[in-house]
């Protein structure tokens, strides 16, 4: 019998976007586990202070880095912030994400490639110059939404966004397991942070969520981040290139 173990003890994991909302529970279950862990952030340092208060409580080590994931330039010196820090990598977490919500026919060129960059075209980039640190193995996990799957009103380019990263979620699956890299996503249903406040119809899509959900309540964000260290964690060791979805049941509804 096999004695698999959740604890991360030892393990160095870096959060994209780890200061607030679902990347904030994530860094701080891994750090629960015994992940020293970094937190990513652009534009609210407070909120960065903070989680890195909350990290540290868990008897580990913490790191704040700015930069803005949608920047090839600024993923490449984070991840060298990070590697003169700690000097390795386990847990890759890419969480951080924006977006213009609007109908499709009202984007512009600039909304689109805002968009794209940030959500889309991080991963690959994040991946590759992580990949030097990840020596002895590890684990890649990216945040998705419904939007890939599901036609959202002004979601258009979120969801484009989105369906392209589980896509390569997968194509990164297959290329680096030989390497011991675990690569999947979570993708989670409606969650009660800041990034609702820019929906137009936020107190519709809460209480629609609310009443279309089969265990009846919203997702929280600790409810994401039990998923994405389950996935940390050698209890999914043959889970590679998925999407789980948690959302209490709301996308399976007819
Ligand atoms: N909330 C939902 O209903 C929901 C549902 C499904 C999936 N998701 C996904 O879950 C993830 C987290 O969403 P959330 O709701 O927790 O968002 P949130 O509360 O708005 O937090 C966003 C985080 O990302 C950081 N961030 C934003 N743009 C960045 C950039 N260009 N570079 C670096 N960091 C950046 C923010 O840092 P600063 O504050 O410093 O800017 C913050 O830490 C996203 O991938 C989102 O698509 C959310």
């Amino acid at each position: 019998m096999e004695n698999l173990s959740l604890s991360l003890k030892g393990k160095v994991s870096l959060v994209t976007g780890g200061s607030r909302g679902i990347g904030r529970a994530i860094a701080i279950k891994l750090a629960q586990a015994g992940s020293d862990v970094a937190i990513n952030y652009l534009r609210h340092r407070e909120a960065a202070d903070e989680t890195i208060k909350l990290i540290e409580q868990q008897g580990v080590k913490a790191l704040a880095i700015r930069a803005n994931v949608g920047e090839h330039e600024n993923i490449h010196h984070m991840i060298d912030h990070l590697n003169n820090e700690f000097g390795r990598l386990d847990i890759l977490i890419s969480n951080a994400a924006s977006g213009v919500l609007k109908p499709a026919l009202e984007l512009t060129e600039r909304h689109w490639h805002w968009t794209m960059d940030i959500n889309a075209g991080t991963l690959l980039p994040l991946t590759q110059h992580a990949l030097p640190l990840m020596k002895n193995g590890g684990t890649i996990v990216a945040v998705s939404s419904l939007g890939s799957i599901r036609a959202i009103p002004n979601y258009a380019a979120v969801g484009a966004s989105k369906a392209a990263l589980e896509s390569l979620i997968r194509h990164l699956a297959i290329e680096l397991a030989p390497m011991g890299i675990k690569v999947n996503a979570v993708s989670a249903g409606t969650v009660e942070t800041d990034a609702l406040k820019y929906f137009p119809n936020r107190e519709d899509i809460i209480e629609e969520s609310k009443k279309r959900t089969p265990t009846g309540r919203l997702t929280t964000p600790e409810d994401v981040a039990n998923v994405a260290l389950y996935l940390c964690s050698p209890f999914s060791n043959q889970i590679q290139g998925q999407t789980i979805v948690i959302d209490g049941g709301y996308s399976i509804v007819a």
